[in-house]
């Protein structure tokens, strides 16, 4: 041990005199050190972090989120694909509601712990362990406070008398499931000497994971991992246990929070996809999670976790919460892997690695794309121009096109492929009106009216009228149009945006369609959407009869 002793004041000197680029490696050091001396505990791999996802309990609070059952169970076995240790399903005595959702999910989910929520209460503790009775692996989860606010005004108790309950209440979630986890909201505002007496207790009543929440997002992460450390050097007991981390998000510190506590110890991250939660949310999983994987070399710890998952669960969360990613949030929002400055592009394009610390596919996302806007350069512009099939492009055309594009790009954020696709082929080619709009009349209803459309067109060889069925007005109308088009003519997308937002906003549709293998866009606008889908599919005739979509291959 003495030698110990000494190497490390050994390493010690020798970082100080050779300065502080060693630093890191000896903090490495000293964590792989600390995780080889403590390797196992109850089975356990010191090196490996529990993610325990509580996006069903603590995400539901987030401020007008309400799941319905089909929702949390999808949300629940995709929480168990993504490869969480612990999914907390729920606070079952808050409604009979709750209650369900979470029996369903310890029936059916396998694979996670299937964790619910009680006060420090009988009868919490009771329909807690009545929701998760059928579990293969189950766990109550039961909390009261630390902080003297909390005492004063909440729970309205003395030090003691929360300690006695503590007590208590451990054994009699413990007289139902090995598995007990016990936390004291809003450590980070109590006295660390009242935190460590909590722990303690309930160490000794029984629980298995001892949570640490700053349920307030009050501390700082140096603060935050202190507090952690101070617990295993204040409760030796703790190293015996799994330590926990359930931050919240009020600073913005929480994903910075959680990892801190791990640097100093904990094993278990309490959080939740996208971050969602109470006010400002709680620690986000795909950001902790990411972390953690990406600087294995820093952290040196394990994950369950099957991390291209990650963009599934986030999409599926943010469709049935109706809480849309922010496009800059890290991992999952729309930008997180895109690149639109030129010199960053140009770096990308000639090695990844210049721009990207980590592969969008390992979040379960598409490669990294090139954003075309204002600031990109013309070797994204090529390339792109080259995936959207004009692979013939001289330089003479390609610096023509670009100078339009920049045009375009200070008018619009972003330059979608279909402006692109529009500017490339209106430059190649002269369009002319051959074809045009004389008439439309269509009928649609409910109660078994079939919708039909009436369509007077001008042609190159005179007015031609037609009418046709679809299962509405706009395919109906398509319908007669490609009984007036002289070639056949495949839909294969069409966009619809309202611009404006009242009921009189313009809609502007836009249809890519397939012709004798070529690829044409049309595009129109008009108060009346079945008028503005008409017009776009006339804008694609009079395209395909001035040639337009032969300099490109179909893609
Ligand atoms: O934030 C918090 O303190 C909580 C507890 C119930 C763990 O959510
Ligand atoms: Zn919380």
């Amino acid at each position: 041990m003495l030698e110990q002793i000494g190497e490390r004041i050994l390493i010690l000197s020798i970082v100080m005199c050779v300065g502080l680029p060693i630093i890191n490696d000896f903090q490495a050091l000293f964590l792989l050190d600390f995780q080889e001396t403590n390797s196992y505990r109850n089975g356990v791999k010191m090196s490996y972090v529990k993610i325990f996802d509580t996006t069903l309990r603590d995400g539901e609070q987030a401020p007008g989120i309400a799941l319905n059952p089909n929702q949390k169970l999808e949300i629940a076995h995709a929480l168990a694909n993504l490869g969480v240790d612990i999914i907390e399903a729920g606070f079952p005595i808050a409604s009979r509601g709750d209650f369900d959702c979470v029996y369903q999910i310890a029936r059916e989910v396998k694979g996670p712990v299937i964790c619910a929520l009680a006060r420090t209460d009988k009868k919490d503790i009771e329909r807690a362990a009545e929701a998760i009775r059928t579990a293969k692996k189950a766990r109550i989860h039961t909390f009261t406070s630390a902080s003297k606010v909390h005492l004063d005004f909440i729970l309205k108790m003395s030090e003691q008398e929360v300690l006695e309950q503590t007590d208590e209440m451990v054994r009699y979630a413990k007289s139902f499931v090995d598995d007990v986890e016990f936390s004291a909201q809003d450590c980070m505002r109590a006295d660390p000497e009242f935190v460590y007496q909590l722990v303690r207790m309930a160490i000794a009543a029984g629980a298995t994971t001892v949570n640490i929440p700053d349920t307030t997002g009050y501390g700082t992460p140096i603060e935050y991992g202190a507090l952690i450390k101070s617990i295993f050097d204040n409760v030796p007991e703790a190293h015996d246990i799994t330590i926990s981390t359930h931050c919240h998000d009020d600073l913005g510190l929480a994903v910075a929070n959680s990892l801190a506590a791990v640097e100093n110890g904990a094993r278990q991250i309490e959080c939740t996809i996208n971050g969602i939660g109470e006010r400002a949310g709680n620690t986000s999983l795909e950001e902790s999670v990411m972390a953690l994987y990406t600087r294995k070399d820093y952290y040196g710890l394990e994950l369950g976790i099957n991390t291209r998952e990650l963009y599934f669960s986030s999409q599926l969360v943010a469709r049935h919460t109706g809480v849309e990613v922010p496009p800059n949030k890290a991992i999952v929002g729309d930008n997180a892997f895109a690149h639109e400055a030129g010199i960053h592009q140009d770096g990308v394009l000639k090695n990844k690695d210049t721009y990207e610390i980590m592969n969008a596919e390992i979040v379960g996302r598409e490669a990294g794309v090139l954003v075309m806007g204002k600031h990109s350069g013309r070797n994204a512009f090529r390339k792109r121009l080259t995936e959207l099939g004009y692979t013939d492009v001289d330089d003479k055309s390609l610096n023509a096109f670009f100078r339009q594009f920049k045009d375009l790009a200070d008018l619009k954020q972003r330059v979608s492929d279909d402006d692109i696709i529009s500017l490339v082929d209106t430059e190649t080619t002269k369009i002319e009106e051959l074809y045009r709009l004389e008439h439309i009349q269509f009928q649609s209803g409910t109660g078994g009216m079939t919708p039909s459309a009436l369509i007077r067109l001008k042609t190159p060889e005179g007015i031609k009228e037609t009418t046709a069925l679809g299962s509405g007005p706009v395919d109906a109308s398509f319908n007669a149009l490609k009984k007036l088009s002289p070639m056949p003519i495949e839909v294969e997308s069409y966009d619809l945006r309202a611009i404006g937002s009242g009921t009189d906003a313009l809609g502007e549709v836009s249809i890519r369609v397939k012709s004798n293998n070529q690829i044409v866009h049309g595009q129109a606008a008009s108060t009346d959407v079945v008028h503005s889908s008409v017009l776009a599919f006339v804008d694609v005739l009079n395209r395909l009869a001035a040639g337009i979509g032969k300099n490109r291959k179909a893609v």
